[in-house]
């Protein structure tokens, strides 16, 4: 299949924890379905599971950790069928030569409103196993059946993985666009993550410190970069179309402070046209509304569903229109 009909695979990366990922993650996936009625994938690569935990019932299982719940639909399968799938689906399942039976969340179509969500979860172990793979440190845990076999991939299997599971055929029948959610840990996992990825956000908060974080992530990117379209590199890729870094996104910034007015403008200074254009900085109040937030998700099953003169909505939609033009404009506009 030529790499034009694959959908694109959204990334917003950065190798500190703690600076929205997770929280922006899960805004642009509920844009691209509440606001443009596009059918999104997520796909959990973070044993943290605070992405999953938005739309899933996750486990926490006193041994295991956070597993993912049995899936809805397990029941229905004939024996044969069940066979070729774990009751707990994952994307570990895929590293496995398993296959993979995405969960549905409360994002579904109807025949009014098109678009959905749905998730594919990891598991806290599954994604320890794996980071243990390439550090050595055997791990002092029983290890499920299910899951047996991560201890032994190559480290580059699990680099390849997400790439190879992006440009499956079903997979890009399926859905309209692909978003990714990877913890902070640099390492195969964010290897893999950047090797599938089409547009890649880094995510960064404007106080001092975080700031050096932002030349090491622009130099992940340069790399994996290199490995798309180097002529050379490129004939071991599984992805062979260029990633498109749409940029820093200063976030949590405080309009009032120095210091982040100073840092941005730093930022600004040194990234140039890397960092996105001024105006384009999420606030700090967008999570408080957020659905994560129980009081909101009581009222209203999305941030996206609450009225448009919220002064946090009025604020931020300009910002994932911006993103999701990067990543969706070609397509929609063709
Ligand atoms: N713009 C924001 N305003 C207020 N709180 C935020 C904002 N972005 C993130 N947070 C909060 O900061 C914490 C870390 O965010 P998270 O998205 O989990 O980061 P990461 O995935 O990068 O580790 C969460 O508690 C989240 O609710
Ligand atoms: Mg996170």
């Amino acid at each position: 299949m030529a790499d034009t009909n694959l959908v694109p695979v959204v990334l917003f990366i950065n190798n500190k924890g703690g600076v929205g990922k997770t929280t922006i993650t899960q805004l642009f996936a509920e844009y691209a379905c509440v606001k443009k009625e596009q059918r999104v994938l997520i796909i959990g690569f973070d044993g943290q599971m605070n992405l999953e935990e938005a739309y899933i019932d996750v486990v926490n299982d006193p041994d295991l950790g956070k597993i993912p719940p049995i899936h809805p639909e397990w029941d229905e399968l004939t024996e044969e069928e069940k066979g070729d799938f774990n009751a707990r689906s994952s994307i570990t399942d895929w590293l496995l030569n398993k296959l993979v039976m995405p969960y549905p969340t409360a994002f579904v179509e109807t025949e009014k409103k098109k678009g959905l969500i749905d998730i594919i979860p990891c598991s806290d172990l599954g994604m320890e196993l794996m980071l243990n793979r390439s550090t050595g440190i055997p791990l002092q845990k029983h290890i499920p059946e299910s899951i047996r076999g991560l201890d032994r991939l190559s480290t580059e299997q699990i680099c390849s993985s997400l790439a190879a599971f992006c440009v499956l055929e079903e997979v890009n029948e399926d859905y309209d666009v692909i978003i990714l959610d990877v913890g902070p840990t640099k390492g195969p996992l964010f290897t893999a993550a950047l090797r599938a990825a089409t547009h890649v956000i880094t995510p960064f908060n404007p106080e001092n410190k975080s700031l050096t974080s932002l030349t090491g992530m622009l130099s992940a990117f340069k790399k994996a970069q290199l490995e798309r379209v180097d002529e050379e590199l490129k004939a071991h890729s599984i992805r062979k179309d260029p990633i498109h870094f749409v940029g820093c996104l200063a976030n949590e910034y405080k309009a009032n402070n120095n210091i982040h007015k100073e840092n941005l403008i730093e930022a600004r200074k040194t990234l140039g046209n890397l960092v996105f254009p001024e105006g384009l900085e999420l606030k700090n109040q967008i999570a408080i509304l957020s659905t994560t937030n129980p009081i909101d998700s009581r009222r209203y099953k999305s941030y996206w569903m609450m009225p448009s003169s919220n002064t946090s909505v009025k604020a931020s939609e300009p910002i994932f229109e911006y993103i999701y033009d990067k990543v969706m404009g070609e397509q929609t506009n063709a």
